[in-house]
């Protein structure tokens, strides 16, 4: 018999609540509270930051509230009132500051998957995306969400730029790539990767190729992608940084969600080791490897 304090009770508010947390996160950064709490010389009651961040005093105080609840702030009490400041987390991973901030992909995230999302039912029911009736543009343009402007697609290039100031050494160091001397990265976007592989391998040359428009933004916001072919030489490899579904496909629950991400958003989707193999192979490499690095991403390495 069912109950409210049930744990399956509990795990099914838990998990139908699950939107409204990220939501809470999104217009937080969406707002500039992390920012805010960040730039100034001490704590902020809510009125204060309401004021400075231009919204009402009553839904400010709520956001700051369940911001603190979440650990995205720290509260302390004072004759009465409320202060907030950044919590850790937020200082490393929310704050404009800080180098490893992960805003702009918090942002895409708001603005272009929580609304792919929105359509998950139909999406599953057609094997399709809807992105003529989220964002106006045609389904089978590949990227049409991410690229439907220049604004939303230097946004997604900021955001992998924020994702491989955390987890890009992880990948490009799963395994040893100094046997390479020229390295091209393929759909390298802003080059974030590309500096990270030039930095942990000194002696490496590397390329990054992408679309014309990429190129463009990339090159007009200082980094530095060039167009080109890449020729596959005997002797070469082929790095996939991708992550691993588990070789039943049931896990981990993160990839599971990836794979569903890319249904909605590219109707693609994530692979288990055993299925990069098949498509590896059949693209001529052979002497597959991967590796689970622990984070997010994994890396796969062919050679041909
Ligand atoms: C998911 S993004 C990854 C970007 C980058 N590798 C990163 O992780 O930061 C995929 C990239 O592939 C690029 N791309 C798509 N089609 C391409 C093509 N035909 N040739 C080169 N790049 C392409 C896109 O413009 C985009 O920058």
């Amino acid at each position: 018999m069912g109950s409210p304090q049930d744990d399956a009770y509990r795990l099914l508010n838990e998990y139908s609540n699950g939107f409204m947390v990220s939501q809470v996160l999104f217009a937080a950064c969406e707002l500039g509270v992390f920012d805010l709490l960040a730039q100034a010389p001490g704590p902020l009651d809510s009125a204060a930051a309401a004021s400075r961040l231009g919204c009402s005093p009553h839904g400010t105080e709520l956001l700051l509230d369940t911001c603190a609840a979440l650990k995205l702030l720290k509260v302390e009490v004072r004759g009465g009132r409320a202060f907030y400041r950044n919590s850790e987390l937020s200082s490393t991973y929310l704050a404009s500051g800080s180098p490893t901030c992960q805003r702009n992909m918090l942002l895409y995230m708001a603005r272009t998957t929580y609304r792919c999302w929105a359509h998950l039912a139909e999406a599953v029911r057609e094997g399709k995306n809807r992105y003529l009736q989220v964002f106006g543009v045609p389904s089978e343009e590949l990227f049409s969400a991410i690229y439907r402007s220049d604004a939303e697609r230097l946004r997604f290039t900021r955001g992998l730029q924020e994702v491989w100031s955390v987890a890009g050494r992880s990948v490009l160091a799963a395994f040893d790539l100094s046997p390479f001397p020229l390295v091209c990265d393929l759909g390298g976007g802003s080059g974030a990767l590309a500096r990270e592989c030039a930095s942990l391998y000194p002696g490496c040359q590397v390329t990054v190729f992408d679309i014309p428009e990429v190129v463009r933004a990339a090159r007009e916001h200082g980094a530095f992608p060039a167009e080109g072919r890449v020729g596959f030489r005997e002797g070469g490899g082929l790095l996939v940084v991708e992550s691993l579904l588990d070789e039943d496909g049931r896990g981990p629950l993160t990839t599971q969600l990836y794979s569903l991400n890319m249904l909605v958003q590219t109707e693609g989707r994530e692979r288990t080791p055993s299925q990069y193999r098949a498509l590896l192979a059949s693209a001529g490499f052979h002497g597959f490897q991967f590796k689970k690095t622990g984070g997010i991403y994994d890396a796969i390495l062919a050679r041909n």
